[in-house]
């Protein structure tokens, strides 16, 4: 009998081939100003070949005061939109559909790269990477942040998007909103639920309006952001109830953020030698201490989000759940689509180490992926180095 995996499922109007989802990869491939390049059109033909239902783009920043890194994709004016055209032409003409991740990194990104100081729903918080305090955005910049996402959906549908991702995980400034540890504000924006809900709300609400009905709209989300105060799977499942009333069409849940919680994002071992080398020297020694905290905590003996998932997926009805997190064997991929604890599985760095992997599984050819979770493409990106797999060897250099 064919598996589940390999059967075909609809999100919103729009059909996948199979329930496997590539989730979103920052590429590190883009120009500084954020234009399309030929190796990222290579690397998405690849996937686009490779079968699987739904591909996400890495993160694309939708406002240059919303940027994260410095080879990210940029989706923040219509100078990028023959790059993106040219990139949504190609997944399509190898047999993929592509949904955009579209991102605003509120305080989480680096003066270095904004020119000036990130801003969030907050001040005073102290990224542990940067170690600068956040400043607080004021009415105007809320708006603009907000307006911004429209704009850039607006391009994304003019280019032939299949579907867009609102981005409100791995804390960027919606997670920031979301979130009671980011938003202390005691304005109509913070200090409850219904007021740190609000800014994701006028965002998806000017969202839809831009949105024709057959490209469907999907929402990352964190169901745990390992804060005190943090977002929890409680406290995301009282949104993913709003987010439903709304009329996403589809969501995907995740957790961790890169500056406040990287490794129960993307759990594996910690990659300090590779992170080290390509350091400062007077950073290397406070580096040093804060990684080596980490390490042997955020090992996986199973996927997991699935726990957060079956705690989630009641408050979605027929709304469809993407899982992702450390999901690594066949076994585990059936055992949650038999079970009903989510609709599709989602993956990152299998994909990375296995473009074909959907392929190779379809085919029994292999029944796990070959991904050891080491973390060196993580490493990698965070350098400004292309993302792929470097298990068996780490660039000495840029
Ligand atoms: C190199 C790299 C880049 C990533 N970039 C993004 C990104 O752009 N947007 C996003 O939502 N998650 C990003 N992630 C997180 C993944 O989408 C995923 O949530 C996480 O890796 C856990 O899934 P996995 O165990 O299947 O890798 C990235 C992960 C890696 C390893
Ligand atoms: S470098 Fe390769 S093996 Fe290591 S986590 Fe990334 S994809 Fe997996």
């Amino acid at each position: 009998m064919i598996s589940i995996l390999f059967s075909p499922i609809k999100i919103g109007d729009l059909k996948l081939q199979n329930r496997f989802v590539r989730s979103a990869t920052y590429e590190a491939m883009a120009k500084e100003t954020g234009e399309i390049t030929n190796d990222l059109i290579t690397m998405y033909q690849r996937l686009a070949k490779a079968d699987i239902g739904l591909i996400i783009s890495g993160y694309m920043f939708i406002h240059p005061k919303g940027k994260a890194m410095k080879l990210q994709v940029g989706i923040h004016n219509d100078d990028m939109m023959p790059g993106l055209k040219n990139l949504v032409d190609n997944v399509h003409s190898n047999g993929g559909k592509i949904a955009f991740q579209i991102v605003h990194a509120g305080m989480q990104s680096y003066k270095e790269i904004l020119g000036m100081p990130p801003k969030g729903p907050s001040a005073g918080i102290r990224s542990p990477i940067t170690l600068k305090k956040s400043k607080e955005m004021n009415e105007d910049e809320i708006n603009e942040s907000i307006q911004a996402f429209p704009n850039a959906v607006e391009r994304a549908i003019q280019v032939g998007v299949d579907v867009i991702q609102l981005h409100a995980a791995h804390g960027y400034l919606i997670n920031q909103f979301l979130s009671p540890c980011f938003n202390r504000r005691t304005d109509k924006w913070g200090g409850s639920d219904e007021n740190n809900f609000r800014f994701f709300k006028e965002v998806i609400i000017k969202t839809k309006k831009t949105l024709p009905k057959e490209i469907p709209l999907i929402v990352k989300l964190n169901v745990n952001d390992f804060k005190e105060e943090g977002i929890t799977p409680t406290l995301a499942t009282k949104y993913t109830k709003w987010l439903v009333e709304l009329g996403i069409d589809g969501l995907e849940i995740s957790c961790g953020s890169p500056h406040y919680a990287t490794y129960n994002m993307c759990r594996g071992r910690v990659p300090l030698e590779e992170y080290l080398q390509f350091l400062p020297s007077w950073q290397k020694p406070l580096a040093k201490l804060m990684f080596k905290k980490m390490i042997g905590k955020f090992g996986f003996d199973k996927p997991y989000n699935v726990d957060a998932a079956k705690a989630i997926k009641p408050a979605l009805n027929s709304t469809p759940l993407m899982v992702v997190g450390g999901i690594r064997t066949l076994k585990e991929m059936e055992n949650i689509l038999d079970n009903n604890y989510a609709d599709m599985i989602s993956m990152s760095r299998p994909f990375i180490k296995e473009p074909f992997l959907v392929k190779n599984l379809r085919e029994g050819k292999i029944n796990k992926t070959s991904c050891e979770s080491c973390n060196r493409c993580l490493a990698a990106v965070a350098c400004h180095i292309p993302v792929k797999c470097y298990v068996n060897s780490f660039p000495t250099e840029k």
